[in-house]
């Protein structure tokens, strides 16, 4: 196993629910991209044998491993048992992407060099030369509205905190307290951002290219948007009660 150089040893972690359109390819391309970074698929049991064919990758390549998971329990408890995978091992650095080719393989160099610089690289959509291709326009409107929302209600500067093509130093998820986390559907990854950002981590957005998926399903739903909206708006409260108490504190009581 090779190292990456400024960041060490970078394990690629691949969420699949009902991928089995998508999985070789996807494999195939981050191992043609990145020789030297290995790859995580964390199956959560899918009904379509997406598992089978990852065990079938897995014994063909050495860099290839597999997480089989019971049941579908969303991408944030996928990604999480993933990272503690990772941590385990010894891997300097875990990075989050997609099944369904959304996140090319192709620019993960890009993400991994700017990590040597940083603690979380956050693939951004939404800064200078990031863009979606073919996203239909409903999700489009959300992602934009919900980034909006998140900066407005978090105060946090980061311009695509809801995106899912990421890196991240192991030793700094670390620190993250993981065990608290509780954001099951894509609210995970505010969640994530948030926490990066308010512990004082250094955070850099990359550009990257989102390509909307050719095969299967995105698992998207309304119940993942309600979640972040809500969960948003908690953060941002307490965030701002907090600070407040802070500057009473500060200052004495605030009435005499
Ligand atoms: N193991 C597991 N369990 N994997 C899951 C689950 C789950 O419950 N739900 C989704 N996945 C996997 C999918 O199989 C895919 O590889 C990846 O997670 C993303 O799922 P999609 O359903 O394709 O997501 P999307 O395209 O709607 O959303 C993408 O963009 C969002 C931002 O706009 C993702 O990258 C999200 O993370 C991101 O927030
Ligand atoms: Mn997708």
């Amino acid at each position: 196993m090779s190292e990456y150089p400024g960041v060490g040893r970078v394990l690629v972690i691949i969420p699949t629910y009902n991928e089995a359109d998508n999985v070789r390819v996807i494999v195939e391309r981050v191992r043609r991209a990145t020789p030297g970074v290995d790859v995580l698929i964390a199956d959560d049991n899918s009904p379509d044998g997406t598992g089978t064919i990852a065990d079938e990758l897995a014994a063909a390549d050495p860099h290839v491993h597999v997480l089989h998971r019971a049941g579908k329990q969303g991408l944030g408890a996928a990604y999480i048992a993933g990272f503690g995978w990772g941590g385990e091992r010894g891997y300097d650095a875990v990075v989050e992407m997609d099944a369904d080719g959304s996140h090319a393989p192709e620019e993960l160099p890009r993400l991994l060099d700017a990590l040597a610089d940083a603690d979380v690289v956050l693939g951004s959509r939404y800064v200078t030369g990031g863009t979606t291709v073919n996203w239909p326009a409903h999700r489009q409107a959300i992602s934009r509205i919900g980034n909006m929302y998140v900066r407005l209600a978090l105060g946090m500067p980061l311009r695509d905190a809801t995106g899912g093509y990421r890196a991240y130093r192991t030793p700094v998820l670390g620190k993250m307290d993981l065990d608290t986390i509780a954001s099951h559907g894509y609210c995970f990854q505010v969640d994530l951002a948030w926490r990066a950002h308010s512990d004082g981590f250094r955070v850099v957005e990359v550009p990257i290219t989102f390509t909307e998926r050719e095969r299967g399903q995105s698992k998207m739903s309304s119940g993942i948007v309600r979640e972040a909206l809500w969960k948003v708006t908690v953060w941002g409260t307490s965030a701002r009660w907090t600070a407040l108490k802070r500057a009473v504190a500060g200052n004495g009581p605030a009435r005499t």
